[in-house]
């Protein structure tokens, strides 16, 4: 008997063909968030689904379907799933790291380019037929060169931005949440990089770019207190979770012009962006696009149907992020059942 698996989005088509040879599939393909009622109406009766940040999997939905036993998150970010409740309930959640590393550090880097440089609103400027001709002092913004950025989590995301910052010439500072370890004197050799606490970040960055998850510690870790201590000429970038600003906190300072302006590829209540941000210049507003390139993507969707594949087939997916919900017996049982239901 093949394991059944909701996919919520589509697949590529040799990808389905891969999962297919396993699953009997039913795809969903959603342009907006489903109701929950509508996505327990689809997921009841499947054993996994593959998700993406546009799903929440909350405990209720668990409930609801207590034959799943796999969400297999197409993103690297999972804070759209009850992580908690699936762990207590055995349920494996996967995600797809590593991947979208490059990506993600492009998209943060073209926001700061297009903020500092002001693209977007020249690019306005010009389709609107404003441009009369070279000026000297037209569109002007802040250097890069010399300047300082400071990273807020410096994982994967983090340093692949670091990187490119560094090409730039930007001089670095960043926070991370662990013990000082080896991986400081790395960064210290690999980026010049300084570590420093969050405070003293936000005084000495001109620009901030935000690549930590969003959880617990991390919802609204820059709020009020925190805009106001960045620099009236800082620009904000985030391309990690929309919940780790408080929105409503940076609409204001940016309506009021007390940060120079922000870069957003997410936003607290996706897809709702706040008439506020859109209505001023200072501001890059994007789709979540963060690891939006073809070849990336397509390894997102190949690593969450690995894991599909992997599990049911009894073996440990790659990218397991509660691992107190594997349970190798279970998982050979669950493979057993399978195998003698397809012999019958
Ligand atoms: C996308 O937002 C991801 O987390 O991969």
């Amino acid at each position: 008997m093949k394991v059944k698996v909701l996919v919520l989005g589509r697949l590529l088509q040799s990808l389905h063909e891969k999962l297919v040879e396993h699953a009997e599939i039913e795809y969903v393909d959603r342009e907006a968030p489903l109701a929950q009622d509508m996505l327990m109406a689809h997921l009841k009766g499947k054993e996994a689904v593959i998700s993406e940040p546009l799903d929440t999997i909350s405990s209720e939905l668990m409930d609801a379907c207590p034959s799943l036993k796999l969400i297999s998150n197409r993103a690297v970010g999972f804070d759209n799933v009850n992580l908690m409740q699936a762990t207590q309930r055995s349920i494996v959640v996967t995600n797809t790291p590593g991947v979208l590393d490059a990506a993600t550090a492009d998209l943060a880097m073209a926001l700061l380019l297009a903020c500092a440089r002001r693209i977007c609103e020249a690019d306005r400027y010009v389709r609107q037929g404003k441009w009369t001709g070279f000026k000297s002092d037209l569109m002007l913004g802040p250097d890069l060169f010399g300047k300082t950025a400071g990273i807020i989590g410096i994982g994967r995301i983090g340093q692949a931005f670091a990187q490119r910052a560094r090409a730039f010439g930007l001089k670095l500072v960043y926070t991370r949440n662990a013990p000082r370890d080896e991986q400081d004197d790395k960064f210290k050799d690999e980026f010049h990089a300084q570590r420093v606490e969050l405070e003293e970040l936000l005084q000495r960055a001109d620009f901030i770019s935000i690549h930590c998850p969003l959880n617990s510690q991390t919802r609204h870790l820059i709020g009020q207190a925190e805009l106001d201590r960045m620099k009236p000429e800082c620009i904000l970038i985030n391309t990690a979770r929309g919940a780790i600003i408080d929105q409503q906190a940076l609409v204001s300072h940016l309506v009021q012009r007390r940060i120079y302006a922000a870069g957003l590829d997410v936003f607290e209540n996706e897809p709702e962006v706040p008439q506020q941000l859109l209505e001023l210049d200072n501001v890059v507003l994007l789709p979540h696009i963060g690891s939006a390139c073809f070849e990336t993507r397509r390894r997102m969707s190949e690593l969450a149907v690995d894991a599909v594949i992997a599990a049911f087939s009894g073996s440990r997916p790659e990218h397991v992020v509660n691992a107190d919900a594997w349970n190798q017996e279970r998982w050979d049982l669950i493979t057993k059942e399978h195998q003698t239901a397809t012999s019958k």
